[in-house]
């Protein structure tokens, strides 16, 4: 038996499983719900039953202890409907609340990160932007209007600029760095996609970059770092090569006690004085207990499959593991 929760004031439904906390289903169904212990204790998942019935999965919680009784108020982490419920949680963010656009940016600067890679900085138009989370990608289009995906590299700014690291080697790229120097505009459809940061307050986040995977990483380490690193965040590297490392510096100037930077090259070198390997190998000596941490992954669709499955057994929660590609 299942049950259809009416999610407001964001008006999300959900359909949540005879075994599963609202909490879960939301989580399954990507809606950025608040929750931090997941055990009924923290009260962060807190918000109001205005309809309907719910039993918690170990009895009356904790944390409902300090609130007004009889208000309704309910701990959707440890809450199972037993019938269709309409809810209240004010902090739950909805696709709504960043629709997808397809607006003309233009041109503010190109410049070369590394052989391959290209640092592309796109202004929006005066009178609109693409609004978007810390972790989002968008199409981008070329001259003859076909499109690629491509992460957006930087946390949201006032000015709306959105920046892109487009690395050179295939058609498309090749062709649009090649089009942006004789036409300057360009059209940026979205946002797209679920990996996301989300303001929980107390799980460590690991971010796990492939190459040039690290823009979306990028992405969240700035947007961390405008709020002083709220979360432990812990940045892993990983290229082939050591030219790849094409923000080496860039990363190694961000000085926080809550931040840290491993980077990776895959094969050792006696240039190379840093870890070698694989990602994950070099995680799990750090962590060798997943189970309360939350994994940003970012790379080649190989990567990451092939980091979630040697993680997952060391207790790493599929509602705790974020790629695009595990939604594709
Ligand atoms: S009480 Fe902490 S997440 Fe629900």
């Amino acid at each position: 038996m299942s049950y259809i929760v009416r999610i407001k004031p964001c008006n999300q439904t959900i359909v949540v499983d005879d075994d599963e906390t609202v909490l879960d289903a939301a989580l399954r169904c990507d809606i950025d719900f608040p929750f931090s212990c997941m055990s009924a204790i923290c009260t962060t998942c807190l918000g109001k039953l205005i309809q309907g019935d719910i039993a918690y999965i170990n009895g009356e919680p904790y944390g409902l202890e300090d609130v007004e009784p009889n208000q309704g108020y309910a701990l959707f982490c440890s809450a199972m409907p037993k019938s269709d419920l309409v809810i209240e949680v004010n902090d739950v963010i909805s696709d709504d609340d960043y629709p997808s656009k397809k607006l003309h940016y233009h041109l503010k600067k190109l410049e070369s990160l590394n052989e391959k890679t290209h640092r592309v900085i796109l202004a929006p138009p005066a009178d609109d932007r693409i609004k978007y989370r810390p972790g989002q990608y968008v199409h981008l289009f070329n001259q003859k209007n076909e499109s690629a995906p491509f992460t957006i590299a930087n946390a949201p700014q006032d000015n709306g600029d959105l920046e892109f690291h487009v690395q050179t080697g295939t058609v498309f790229a090749d062709k649009f760095i090649i089009d942006l120097q004789k036409n300057p505009q360009v059209i940026v459809e979205g946002p797209h996609g679920q990996n996301v940061y989300q303001c929980r307050p107390s799980f460590p986040i690991l971010l796990l970059s492939g190459g040039v995977g690290i823009s979306h990483s990028m992405a969240i380490l700035q947007y961390a770092s405008t709020l002083h690193f709220p979360r432990p965040v812990h940045l892993y590297w990983g290229c082939k090569k050591i030219e790849d490392f094409y923000l080496l510096d860039e990363i190694k100037k961000i000085t926080h006690d809550n931040f840290q930077f491993t980077p990776i090259l895959l094969e050792p070198n006696d240039d190379w004085q840093e870890k070698t390997g694989l990602i994950h190998p070099a995680v799990l000596e750090d962590y060798p207990d997943l189970t309360n941490i939350e994994v940003h992954a970012s790379g080649s669709s190989e990567m990451v499959q092939a980091t979630f499955e040697a993680l997952q057994p060391h207790g790493l929660r599929q509602i705790l593991m974020h790629s695009d590609y595990l939604a594709f």
